[in-house]
């Protein structure tokens, strides 16, 4: 092929497949069967690959993703997104109404629309072709998330028709209900948590760093707003009809009101429709239509005066009580959760709920089969609000909360000042020796990424660990061919993962790169009850190495920063057990690191000597890392600004009631290139 033969060719392919996309995603009405539509696709993808210099900026193999971003980049956006005011109440949107009109002195439309629940994204088109994609973030700046948005076959990514030069589109990503459930059934199988709901999924997807991910899990577009100079329109319902000229799709719903009556009789119908819809909504928007009234409204910093979200309540429905489980977490915190009657609530079938704890059991009075009232929150198990008292039977028996764990046995202890159950019998109890395991390779621990959480639950339930030092005894032979059973669910039956060469590999590989992580993630990653990642850090400086700690009275412990009474308990009561000192010698023995490298323990130099430093602001580094440098050179970090204080590190966007008061009690203010310059 000549190159103009190439170059016409991939145009040619181009359009054939962007017109079959527009068919089938846009006006639901597919021309071409899925296997020829593949093969037009693979044929471009090959071109494509071999004469990259030709493929458009428009390209549909886009759709498939393929790039990977390491990093999204921070945009400014080239008008504010604002976002809009809220309520729950028809007096208030009365009360909008009223604002308005005391404002407008003539007749005027209501623009009806949905309000999804998904996130926002800014869309730029530069003489038709989608350039920039990016988040909400503050409002002021958000995320360039391009590569990922292109994937989004409801985001056209050139428009057709008489479209303006440069102009912006807004809408809202979203997850429908279909993919939702299938990115969570799958999730399941790897023994990854599934998201919480639709919104969490559809953020999380879109802040993916690999777009054929993103092209996987299928996020959809809905669009609600068009920004631009050009006057392609007088009014915002005329431009969303516009956009379906240009290539877009129309919004499914949005009506022109003439009355706040006609407002709020769209608000109630769609309270109820929305079970129906596919996708999630969790309110209606209204907006005056004519721009130069909403001009003459005006915004606020915030939010447009001339719209306003109407949000309806949580959609909360009747089931009856089956039984109620007692479940232990990894933490040996007990939570109760009933089993119920499955009923329909927000797009899925709820069979189970949180009764939270013993005081909402008791709170609630709640009784053998009770008719129960379940709620769909930000959880992911949705929650119990109520009992329907007029249901229950004379003779039904109260709900007892257990007495004892029922993984092993332990009596159950109540939380000091916390309405929580827990089993204290943190070395034995199933749940609890996983959890330990799980948080031991945890990123923030000792980072053993190839051991997922599914993986360690296969390694425990083979009988092959049991404390965290049993890692460092795993070897090849163990652990080739293990496998893990994947239960059936409704569209496919059981399945069997097995542990292969490559896996044991990987996992070998990533225990034994963990001897080098440094004592303070040991420390954390041992897992003291009260030592977070912070707390664990300061600790192994202060003490340099464990047979210090372990040594170290309640008083000498307390004089590490943050280190109070409660910790400062747990600590000694860790090292008085037995057990944890057993694998203390075993993981020492395995080549884990116990005390400070050199290097982390020897201070840099003795600059600071003894000064009080209070650090504040935005640095080039993080703030972390900062107060690492002052107390390597001998200074101490101070939170507050006293008469002591030596003198304040100040980087960008210090507080002004802080600089008002170290300038008033005479400290001297240290940029970060002067500190820089001094400790060099
Ligand atoms: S209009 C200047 N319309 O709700 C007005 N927003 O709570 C911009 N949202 O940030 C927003 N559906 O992410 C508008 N039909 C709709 C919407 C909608 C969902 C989101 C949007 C916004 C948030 C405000």
């Amino acid at each position: 092929m000549t190159s103009q033969e190439i170059e016409s060719t991939i145009k040619a392919l181009c359009d054939e497949i962007n017109q079959h996309n527009y068919n089938y995603y846009m006006i639901d009405n597919p021309t071409i069967s899925d296997y020829d539509f593949d093969q037009l696709l693979n044929k471009l993808i090959e071109l494509e690959k071999q004469y990259p210099e030709y493929a458009l900026p428009d390209s549909p193999t886009q759709r498939v993703g393929g790039s990977v971003t390491k990093q999204f980049s921070t945009v400014k956006h080239v008008f504010p997104m604002l976002s809009l005011g809220n309520t729950y109440s028809e007096g208030e949107l009365l009360d909008f109404d009223r604002r308005i009109r005391d404002l407008v002195n003539s007749d005027f439309d209501y623009v009806c629309e949905l309000k999804y629940d998904g996130l926002a994204i800014s869309l730029l088109y530069e003489n038709g072709i989608l350039t920039r994609a990016v988040t909400r973030g503050d409002g002021v700046q958000g995320d360039d998330v391009t590569a990922n948005v292109k994937t989004i076959h409801t985001i056209p990514l050139k428009l057709k028709g008489d479209f303006p030069a440069l102009f912006e589109v807004r809408g809202e990503i979203i997850m429908n209900h279909q993919n939702f459930e299938r990115l969570n059934r799958e999730r399941d199988e790897i023994g990854e948590t599934p998201f919480a709901n639709p919104r969490n999924a559809a953020s999380g997807t879109l802040k993916l760093q690999n777009s054929a991910e993103v092209a996987h899990r299928g996020l959809d577009f809905k669009v609600y707003f068009v920004m631009g100079k050009q006057p392609y329109a007088s009014n915002h319902y005329d431009s969303l009809t516009k956009l379906s000229e240009w290539g877009f799709r129309a919004p499914d719903v949005m009506i022109k009101a003439r009355s706040i009556t006609e407002v709020i009789d769209f608000m109630h119908d769609w309270d109820i429709r929305r079970k129906t819809l596919p996708f999630d909504i969790d309110g209606i928007v209204i907006k005056v239509n004519d721009y130069s009234m909403q001009q003459q409204v005006g915004s606020t910093a915030k939010s447009p005066r001339w719209a306003i979200a109407y949000k309806f309540k949580a959609e909360r429905v009747p089931s009856q009580l089956l039984s109620v489980d007692f479940q232990v977490g990894r933490t040996g915190i007990v939570t109760p959760v009933a089993n119920l009657t499955p009923v329909p609530l927000g797009g899925t079938i709820v069979k189970r709920a949180s009764l939270h704890n013993k005081d909402v059991i008791n709170a609630y009075d709640i009784h053998e089969n009770d008719v129960l009232f379940v709620e769909k929150g930000g959880e992911i198990i949705p929650k119990i609000v109520g009992v329907d008292v007029s249901k229950r039977a004379f003779d039904a028996q109260k709900i007892r909360f257990i007495t004892r764990c029922p993984e092993c046995g332990a009596e159950l202890l109540q939380s000091e000042g916390e309405a929580g159950t827990f089993c204290p019998n943190e070395l034995h109890c199933p749940p609890q020796i996983k959890g330990k395991l799980e948080h031991f390779i945890s990123r923030k621990a000792m980072n053993i990424d190839s051991l997922g959480e599914g993986k360690v639950e296969v390694l425990y339930d083979n009988g092959l660990l049991k404390t965290p030092a049993d890692f460092y005894q795993l070897n090849y032979n163990q652990l080739l061919g293990l496998e893990k059973r994947i239960p059936a669910t409704d569209e496919k039956s059981e399945r069997i993962v097995s542990f292969r060469e490559k896996t044991v590999e990987n996992i070998l590989n990533g225990i034994n790169e963990s001897k080098n992580i440094g004592f303070e993630r040991v420390l954390f990653a041992i897992g003291i009850r009260y030592v977070g990642e912070t707390t664990a850090k300061k600790l192994a400086r202060h003490f340099k190495n464990i047979d210090n700690l372990a040594n170290a009275s309640l008083e000498e412990l307390m004089q590490v920063d943050d280190v109070g009474d409660r910790v400062a308990n747990s600590i000694v009561d860790f090292f008085m057990q037995i057990e944890n000192l057993e694998m203390i010698v075993r993981l020492r023995e395995s080549g884990l690191q116990f005390a400070l490298r050199e290097e982390e323990a020897m201070p840099l130099s003795n600059i600071l000597g003894g000064k009080s430093i209070v650090v504040s602001g935005v640095f080039s580094i993080p703030r972390d890392e900062m107060k690492q440098l002052i107390e390597k050179h001998g200074g101490k970090n101070v939170s507050s600004i006293s008469k002591n204080t030596d003198f304040v590190l100040a980087g960008e966007k210090m507080g002004p009631e802080k600089r008002k008061k170290a300038e008033n009690l005479g400290i001297p203010i240290l940029s970060e290139e002067d500190f820089l310059a001094m400790i060099k």
